[in-house]
């Protein structure tokens, strides 16, 4: 088995940033430029955390390609972390949008279109009711809300290392003796999120129950399997703890498909037969443009509509006046019914398939302790020999400088990975060409490192 020479990576990781930097002269102006008028150079912050030192500027995207303006062309396994998963502008999406720009694009009403997207989603997940935000982020922050009103519990629970947008309350971990603490850099939060939330480890019952017991937890946000701090599967029979639990202790229980809709049609959900209380789902939905839903169940419909004062619907803490506008509707009718499609996932698992044996090959040709996990359409590879159980080792065996490594090898030749845990995504507009100019690339970055 190799070791690894960190000296050996140090001076890889800089001959590949002056590369990066001799190939992109344009995107380094204009971030130069770009400075100027935002902070960071960047419209959010997460776009500098790249492994360059400058985001790549995009000329063009499609399907699952793209090219930057300096001239680069790039096989897209990032695609937008999941917002692009169907692909860059998929065909569909792309014409209901310019029709639907035409006819009005924020009513302030509904239109016929959405009855269709509420029916498409019931058939999907297996819940009645819907209702539409603009995020992810911002479904998860209202069936939160929704959960403590109904329940009148202060509570919420989320695993160690959870990510959920930027909901104030998942923003806290386990620290190294097991204590809840706020997480490192949680900026400025509003409450102390250890006031408001209890963190468990994925996996770990007996630590799910003890949190359950004491009767305050309106909810459980939970993706059925985590994504990004790697991919961790549920142990076999977690779901099954997880549903008795939550219903013997009176919580409610949230399945956030934001990120496993690449694991089918209806995301884990339907393909693993679960009953959540609340489904919240963001990203892909609309094939890129901003578009989220909620789902949630008659019961929890009937005592929602108990306990709401409709003359403050409108300032009470859910809303948004933008979501569920025409536009985003449009777009999700169409995503959902012409590109989301079972064929859309028959074909990108294939690939996957072809990805990740390709990933292994490798992995196997020089005896690399290292793995690669799959969840659907989604995969990454990890620098540890065995797949971690939960949030807390994953952490533990995060390698910065493997992953800028790797990353910014990939990219310098063409390939765009996501900047965090080197996930690759992909869509059925990836070619099996693309897939196996990963892999040779795979293998040239493990060369350069170990021989
Ligand atoms: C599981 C999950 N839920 C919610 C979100 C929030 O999505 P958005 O940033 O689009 O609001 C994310 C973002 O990465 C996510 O991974």
């Amino acid at each position: 088995m190799p070791t690894l020479d960190r000296t050996k990576l140090e001076a890889l990781l800089q001959s590949e940033a002056q590369l990066f930097h001799r190939n992109h002269p344009k995107s380094y102006a204009l971030y130069q430029r770009a400075r100027k008028s935002m902070h960071g150079g960047v419209p959010m912050l997460w776009m500098i955390r790249w492994a360059g030192s400058f985001p790549v500027f995009v000329a063009e995207a499609k399907g699952a390609h793209f090219s930057d303006v300096d001239g680069n062309n790039y096989v897209d396994f990032c695609l937008g972390d999941t917002g692009a998963m169907t692909g860059h502008s998929p065909e569909a999406s792309v014409q209901a949008v310019m029709a639907q720009m035409q006819k009005g694009i924020t009513l302030m009403l509904p239109f016929e279109d959405v009855i269709a997207v509420g029916e498409e989603l019931q058939r999907r997940f297996g819940l009645p009711y819907w209702q539409f935000t603009l995020t992810a982020t911002d479904a998860n922050r209202f069936v939160l809300r929704m959960a403590r009103m109904i329940t009148g519990r202060p509570k919420v629970l989320v695993f160690n290392f959870c990510y959920h947008g930027t909901v104030d309350e998942s923003f806290i971990i386990l620290d190294d003796d097991g204590q809840a603490i706020s997480r490192p850099n949680n900026m400025g939060p509003q409450i102390d999120p250890t006031l408001t939330t209890r963190v468990v480890e994925f996996n770990d019952i007996p630590a799910l129950e003890k949190a359950l017991q004491e009767g305050d937890v309106a909810a459980v946000l939970a993706e059925p399997a985590m994504t990004n701090i790697g991919i961790i599967h549920p142990d076999p029979g977690y779901h099954q703890a997880l549903r008795e639990l939550t219903r013997k202790y009176g919580t409610y229980l949230i399945i956030d498909e934001t990120h496993t809709i690449c694991t089918g049609p209806g995301g884990y959900t339907a393909a693993h037969g679960l009953q959540p209380d609340f489904l919240t789902i963001g990203k892909p939905l609309a094939g890129g443009v901003p578009a989220a839903v909620y789902g949630f169940t008659d019961e929890v419909s009937a005592r929602f509509s108990a306990v709401l004062d409709l003359d403050d619907a409108d300032v009470g803490g859910i809303g948004g006046t933008l979501a569920g506008n025409a536009l985003s509707i449009a777009a999700m009718k169409a995503t959902l019914e012409n590109v989301l499609t079972k064929e859309f996932y028959d074909r990108a698992f294939q690939l996957q398939e072809r990805f990740t044996a390709g990933v292994e090959s490798v992995i196997q040709e020089f005896r690399l302790p290292w793995i690669v996990k799959r969840l659907g359409n989604r995969s990454e590879y990890w620098f540890r020999p065995n797949p971690p159980k939960n949030g807390g080792e994953a952490a533990a065996a995060i390698d910065h400088d493997l992953d800028r490594y790797m990353h910014l090898y990939a990219l310098n030749r063409g390939i765009l990975l996501t900047p965090f845990h080197n996930m690759a995504l992909i869509s059925p507009d990836t070619t099996e060409a693309d897939v196996d100019h990963h892999t040779r690339v795979f293998r040239d970055a493990v060369i350069a490192l170990f021989e």
